[in-house]
């Protein structure tokens, strides 16, 4: 087996790291959505003031919105850049395989970004001084591109949880294509479009036309409201393509991730039946309170999804090759034989009053803390707090047991005890001077239990998958 490279640690202090990437990532995403709705919508004015079909179509073009879009690009762009310096550093063997397998891939989606912003700003600057044709033509290109940026990043991020046939065939594009990829990729696209035609509504109300106008350019703009009649039918073909234990967190599982199904589910139902509502009764008004009340609605939707998306691949950052805290399936049987840490090269940022101790950190940075905190967010020092010891051995051993989203143990009983030793200090007050605990009954204890446990990911979630291939 290939040595185990250690990455230099990346520590932010109470913040979760998990926590970092997802609160950049559901700006990011819904700044790139809105770029891309924005195209969408843009273009299609564009259009009807060529046919004559939109009175308002031209002051709203070169109004307000037009910035709006703009600065969406730029800052998703800046929070995409943002999201990759982050994530490399809190799981840079995840990013370095996507850019392993998906090398060409990634460089065709740069392509497509730069035309985005070559056209998109080329339409900003300039477009008061181009005829119709010519806008056309910018705006449209903006769009495809746009899109076309998102259809390839999309293969790629949703090759993570549904890596599908790649897993045995290796083949790009089984990977690229995977059984998450349509579904997700129609979804975003409805939700990019339904978004940018909210913020317009926002919009829209604070131009100075009267209402009647506004009226029938928020009805213009509504239309880009529609296909959102096809997101519950997106959104239960993309659960049905999950693996069989990600959907059951989602369903009930885990309470965070079935509260945050429900939220996203929920506001996408309410935007939907407001837009429907607005449609049917053709006089329904949306002023601006309101639409801002609706864009916040659909932020919370795409902050729900996306914690959803994140949090269904656990343990695994990309499904049954690689757990969130960087170690392979592989690697955790040969670290229960030597050792997870012997070889981490990296100081620790604090001292410790046993060299036992610094084992447990060691362990605790490598193999927990992507997910969890000392006494921050999801702390391990309050989740441990009600436990004896012995109870900290076993779970600690069967991790994967205990809640079927973590990844098993990858150490030792040595590694394991030093661990609990660790939280048992944090629990007792860090206090100057602690005994190392070497009783080797405990240590045999310990075996017994990782034993038991053994190194495949949790058996509650395969025990599922078997009973159904059986069935
Ligand atoms: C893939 C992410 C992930 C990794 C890696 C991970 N955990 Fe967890 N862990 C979780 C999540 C999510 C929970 C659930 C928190 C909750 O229920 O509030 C959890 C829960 C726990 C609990 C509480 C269990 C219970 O039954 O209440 C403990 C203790 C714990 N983890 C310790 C650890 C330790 C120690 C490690 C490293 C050896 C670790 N975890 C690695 C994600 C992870």
């Amino acid at each position: 087996m290939d040595a185990f490279t250690f990455y230099p640690p990346r520590d932010f202090g109470p913040l979760m790291k998990g926590l970092v990437i997802g609160g950049m990532g559901i700006f990011h995403v819904f700044l790139a959505q809105f770029a891309i709705g924005g195209g969408i919508l843009m273009t299609y004015l564009e259009w009807l003031h060529g046919r004559d079909e939109c009175d308002d179509a031209r002051p709203f073009l070169d109004g307000f919105f037009r910035l709006l879009v703009l600065v969406s690009f730029v800052a998703g762009a800046v929070t995409g850049v943002g999201m990759w310096l982050t994530s490399i550093q809190v799981g840079p063997r995840t990013i370095g395989r996507m850019v392993q397998h998906f090398h060409w891939i990634w460089a065709i989606e740069w392509t497509f970004f730069a035309v985005e912003v070559a056209a998109g700003y080329t339409y900003y600057r300039y477009a008061n001084r181009l005829g119709h044709k010519h806008r056309l033509r910018l705006l449209a290109t903006y769009s495809v591109a746009s899109w076309f940026s998102l259809f390839w990043i999309n293969g790629i991020l949703s090759w993570q949880l549904t890596p599908g046939r790649w897993v045995e065939t290796g083949n790009v594009w089984a990977g690229f294509f995977n059984p998450g990829f349509w579904p997700s990729l129609l979804f975003r696209t409805v939700a990019a479009m339904a978004i940018a035609a909210l913020v317009s509504m926002v919009v829209i109300n604070a131009m100075d036309v009267s209402r009647e106008r506004k009226l029938a350019l928020i009805r213009t703009v509504g239309r880009l409201l529609v296909p959102m009649v096809t997101m519950p039918v997106l959104a239960v073909w993309y659960v049905a393509t999950m693996p069989e234990d990600s959907r059951s967190w989602v369903m009930g599982g885990s309470v965070a991730m079935n509260l945050f199904f429900g939220i996203a589910a929920g506001a996408s139902l309410l935007v939907a039946a407001y837009a429907l509502l607005g449609i049917m009764y053709r006089r329904l008004y949306i002023n601006g309170a309101t639409a801002l009340m609706l864009v916040a609605l659909a932020f919370g939707a795409t902050a729900g999804g996306e914690f959803v998306r994140e949090g269904a691949r656990k343990p695994f950052t990309i499904r049954k090759v690689l757990y969130s805290n960087s170690i392979t399936p592989a690697e955790v049987s040969h670290m229960r034989e030597h050792g997870s840490v012997v070889d981490d090269p990296y100081p620790l940022e604090r001292s410790y009053p046993n060299p036992q101790l610094e084992v447990g950190a060691k362990v605790y940075r490598l193999q927990c803390s992507v997910c969890h905190t000392m006494d921050g967010v999801n702390g391990v020092t309050h989740l441990t707090g009600s436990w004896s010891r012995t109870q900290a051995r076993l779970n600690l051993a069967q991790l994967q047991q205990t809640k079927p989203f973590m990844p098993p143990f990858a150490g030792p009983a040595s590694e394991l005890e030093a661990l609990v030793q660790l939280l048992a200090w944090h629990q007792a007050g860090e206090p100057d001077t602690w005994p190392e605990s070497r009783d080797p009954a405990v240590l045999r204890e310990i075996d017994g239990y990782l034993e038991e446990a053994g190194t495949d990911p949790s058996t509650e979630a395969q025990r599922a998958v078997s009973l159904k291939e059986k069935q």
